[in-house]
């Protein structure tokens, strides 16, 4: 099939303001995913089309690109998300993803984004000297779980620029800083949730959250993002270990998977 890309361009050594420019690619299959798509318009038409990628697996979080309207991972959807296979054009837009600042065409300044990542502590803190026998510091299966999900995240920003929240004061410090607060407030062998509950309880933190839920679907690692926040925000007025409970209730609650 035939498919028009909608591509929007800006280069701050020359343009005044952002643009959109049309490429038409011949011989894309359904199954073509849109960031081979970008390199062949890039080796092929024009090297100066500038979008950031690496893994090209769904890894690393680095093409996080406003696709159709929908922020999306470049190397993770394809063509047929967009057409029937059958089909004989495909129109796909192609942006940058929203609420950061445009360095060139596909790519943003992440800086804002990590400086909220860094606000949250996103690291172990703990006292306790690590295990006399030399063995990792361990926890139960039912102490990992209540945070499991969270540990999936890739920092690819899809959550946070998909929230008008954060559109609205890039002060928040957006649903990705507390789904990494999540994944250490939650585990039985760090002891700084305290300071992480400070910073999310402040004007800035998990209260700015309106509970919009853009953020979940956007998550290509389906992390239950809002249900994360809302555990921070019970959290920060019920206590840590009063939502540990709840979750260990849920947690016996669940039918374990089948065979
Ligand atoms: Fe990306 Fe999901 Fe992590 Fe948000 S929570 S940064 S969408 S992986
Ligand atoms: Fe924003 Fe997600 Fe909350 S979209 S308002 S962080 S539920
Ligand atoms: Fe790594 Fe897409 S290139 S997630």
């Amino acid at each position: 099939m035939k498919a028009i890309f909608r591509i929007r361009r800006y280069n701050p050594e020359k343009d005044k303001k952002p643009y959109w420019q049309e490429f038409t690619l011949e011989d894309v299959l359904p199954t073509d995913r849109v960031v081979e798509l970008l390199h062949r318009i890039k080796w092929e038409q024009d090297g100066t089309l500038t979008f950031r990628r690496s893994c090209a697996h769904g890894v690393c979080g680095s093409d996080a690109m406003r696709i159709n309207g929908v922020n999306l991972l470049a190397c993770k959807v394809l063509v047929r998300t967009f057409a029937r296979d059958d089909a004989e054009e495909v129109k796909i837009q192609v942006e940058p993803i929203l609420g950061l600042p445009v360095l060139k065409d596909l790519i943003v300044d992440m800086e804002p984004f990590f400086s909220h990542y860094r606000a949250i502590l996103p690291y172990l803190i703990t006292s306790e000297p690590p295990p006399a026998d030399g063995r990792e510091r361990r926890q139960s299966p039912q102490e990992r779980a209540i945070f499991d999900d969270t540990t999936k995240c890739i920092l690819c920003a899809c959550c946070t620029t998909s929230c008008p929240s954060f559109w609205a004061n890039d002060s928040y410090v957006g649903p990705a800083a507390i789904v990494q607060a999540h994944r250490f407030i939650f585990d039985s062998r760090d002891q700084a949730a305290d300071q992480r509950l400070n910073v999310l309880g402040a004007p800035d933190g998990a209260w700015r959250c309106r509970t919009i839920f853009n953020c979940t679907p956007a998550c290509p690692r389906e992390i239950k993002v809002t249900q994360a926040i809302g555990e921070v925000k019970l959290a920060i007025v019920r206590g840590v270990e009063h939502v540990r409970q709840q979750k260990i209730a849920d947690l016996k609650e669940t039918p374990a998977p089948e065979e």
